[in-house]
């Protein structure tokens, strides 16, 4: 088959690039700048320079299914665009161009909580990205995933931003739950979706086979180095203040959005999609990729 992949140079676009490679199909992957990926990509991969923004530059004829992952990163503030212009906009032009070039597969990459009525504008954007696949003519997958942890992604790093070694506050004592997915696992699911279309018309709602509070997963980072994590909780009306007066401030990665997205647990309400790909207790644990415990 031939597969594009929006956002294929980033994180789980750079894995699934190199799973779809693997399993034998030629695949496209899209980006700003095709040369930049956190993870090596297979030599056997187009890599085509485009902007998702810019409607009419894009061009998918000979795609059998296109893979849609671009967005912007909900855990740090845009610089110079967008949530609205990337993820919905940008959402708009893909499904215009598969519409216009021919393709009438889509696999759609969301996040848990989508909703055009959402507290921050990365879940705004989320929502009307998935309205604007909804109505299209294509035969499209949803995937929405909780975090998503592995080689080349964010959230240590994500972690390590927002913390200090040994002692540490947290908003509201890091009780944020979340139900982090290792990207093999995402890629796996992504993957099946894309050889199988009996999955068309489905909305997965993904997460990992724990669900861990931002404390616990911060105590693990630093323990598979070594170090020893105490959280003190800074109450969250105190961190809504902090994080709203960084706002402005284009030196400091965090704002009242990123304070707004610690306020709801991110973890699946119902049927965990990921089953229908990996029985779950075969599916990698956040302290089993970090290196201890016997995790996948
Ligand atoms: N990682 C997670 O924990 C997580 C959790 C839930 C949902 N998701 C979703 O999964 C998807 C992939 O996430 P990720 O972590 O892999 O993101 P990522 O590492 O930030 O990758 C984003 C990709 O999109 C490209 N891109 C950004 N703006 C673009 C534009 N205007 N036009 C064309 N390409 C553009 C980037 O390359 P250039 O910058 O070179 O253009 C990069 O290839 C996203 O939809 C994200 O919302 C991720």
């Amino acid at each position: 088959m031939e597969v594009h992949v929006t956002g294929g140079t980033g994180f789980v676009g750079s894995h699934l690039c190199n799973k779809l490679a693997e399993n034998g199909h030629d695949v496209v992957a899209v980006s700003r700048n095709p040369d930049e990926s956190p993870v090596g990509i297979d030599g056997s991969v187009e890599r085509r320079e485009r902007d998702v923004t810019e409607a009419g530059t894009l061009d998918f004829s000979g795609a059998d299914v296109v893979v849609h992952l671009v967005s912007l990163s909900p855990l740090v503030k845009p610089r110079g665009t967008t949530h609205h212009d990337v993820t919905a906009e940008g959402t708009r032009n893909v499904v215009e161009a598969c519409e216009n070039d021919g393709v009438d597969r889509l696999v759609h990459m969301s996040a848990l909580g989508a909703d055009t009525d959402g507290e921050t504008a990365y879940i705004r954007a989320k929502g009307e990205a998935e309205d604007a696949v909804s109505v299209s003519s294509l035969d499209a997958t949803v995937f929405r995933p909780s975090v998503v942890f592995g080689d080349g992604g964010e959230f240590v790093s994500f972690t390590k931003l927002l913390t200090t070694p040994y002692v540490t506050g947290l908003p509201g004592g890091g009780d944020t739950r979340f139900q982090p997915i290792y990207v093999g696992d995402l890629v796996e699911a992504v993957a099946e979706t894309v050889e199988n279309d009996e999955h068309t018309g489905e909305t997965y709602e993904i997460g990992g086979p724990e669900r861990l509070t931002l404390a616990e997963m911060s105590r693990s980072v630093y323990e598979a180095e070594g170090r020893s994590l105490v959280v003190v909780p800074v109450p969250m009306p105190l961190a809504r203040v902090g994080l709203a007066l960084a706002d402005p401030l284009p030196f400091v990665p965090m704002g009242s959005d990123q304070y707004a997205s610690l306020k709801f647990d991110n973890v699946v309400e119902g049927t965990n999609g990921i089953g229908v790909f990996v029985p779950v207790d075969e599916l990698t644990t956040f302290d089993g990729w970090l290196g201890f415990e016997d995790g996948q």
